[in-house]
């Protein structure tokens, strides 16, 4: 364990204070709140406009980057994608991304500030909870559209989904995807196949407390939203008001099942925040973001420290 005030409030280990941030640029994000904009509504023409562009090739943040705050003004409170607004509730909030690395372990680090959220009484345990999905090349469509690439028309509290309790997954786990998503999952074998060909995408999250560590689970999305256990990412989380500061880090390279993080890779990360003790989708998210090891273009370059 190390030492410092920050101390008090992780887990596993205070390994990320080793990292000297000040050597890492921030990324400054914008994540907004997406109501009920699925998957399936996204690539139909006459439910969104960039549709037809989308399927051409354009991903969604060549069209909708610096524009978060307005889509996110506009869907918290959009009776045609939010059958059920939180009275009061912001419609974007602002964050910084850092990401490093050393011989070992890859860092993430997500600061952020809710500013002040209604409860929403859905999550009695969490007030704040951060996530931040991964993927590396392995499922393209993620690399062009993020999260929205799990995000589906049955998911529990979307459209076709209601009460039940359908998680995050991605289209080539189903039979076949229509206007309302998939029901029929591919047979085991198959799912075992994308698997080992690393066509799932992972994702971590802490769920936050005011004292006391964060609760950290990982997980991977195939045909379902699936928790790794043990797990094998730890956090440390730092609050200052309505602002926190969560660093991720697993080993670069985790075991089967955990992307391999090395140099000369891009990765996409979509980032999520749920604030005011929300759940399901009543989150924040981003657009799609990239991320690279040492030197290269991305949104996010984690320095080896
Ligand atoms: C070719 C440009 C283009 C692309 C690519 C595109 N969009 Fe859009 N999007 C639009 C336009 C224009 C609107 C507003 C009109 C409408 O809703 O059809 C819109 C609306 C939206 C909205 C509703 C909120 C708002 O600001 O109006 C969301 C959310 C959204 N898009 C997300 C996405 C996501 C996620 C992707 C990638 C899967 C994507 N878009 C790809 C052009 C695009």
């Amino acid at each position: 364990m190390g030492t410092g005030v920050a101390c008090a409030i992780i887990t596993h280990a205070c390994a990320a204070y080793a990292i000297d941030w000040t050597r890492a640029v921030g990324k400054d994000i914008v994540l907004f709140y997406p109501a009920q904009m699925s998957w399936e509504t996204l690539l139909t023409q006459s439910s969104h406009s960039g549709a037809q562009k989308f399927r051409d090739g354009k991903n969604c943040r060549g069209c909708h980057e610096g524009e978060e705050p307005a889509s996110g003004k506009l869907l918290v409170n959009d009776k045609g994608s939010e059958p059920t607004p939180i009275a009061g509730k912001p419609g974007s909030i602002k964050a910084t991304v850092k990401a490093a690395h050393d011989a070992e372990r890859i860092y993430v680090q997500v600061g952020f500030d809710t500013g002040a959220q209604p409860d929403a009484g859905m999550d009695k345990d969490f007030a704040t909870k951060v996530a931040v999905m991964i993927d590396d090349g392995g499922v393209p469509e993620a690399a062009r559209a993020g999260c929205f690439a799990a995000c589906h028309d049955n998911l529990a509290r979307m459209p076709s989904g209601g009460e039940g309790d359908t998680t995050k997954y991605l289209a080539r786990s189903r039979v076949s995807v229509g206007r309302h998503g998939g029901d029929q999952i591919k047979p085991a074998e198959d799912l075992a196949t994308a698997r080992a060909q690393g066509s799932t995408l992972e994702y971590w999250q802490a769920r936050l407390r005011a004292s006391g560590p964060a609760e950290v689970v990982d997980g991977t999305i195939l045909e379902k939203r699936q928790e790794s256990a043990p797990s094998a990412v730890s956090a440390e989380a730092v609050q200052n008001g309505t602002k926190w500061t969560v660093t991720f880090s697993r080993k670069l390279a985790a075991g089967p099942g955990y992307k391999d993080f090395a140099p000369g890779k891009t990765y996409t990360l979509g980032v999520s925040v749920h604030a005011g003790h929300t759940a399901k989708r009543f989150h924040y998210v981003s657009l799609e973001k990239t991320l690279v090891l040492d030197t290269g273009k991305a949104d996010i370059i984690a320095p080896r420290m």
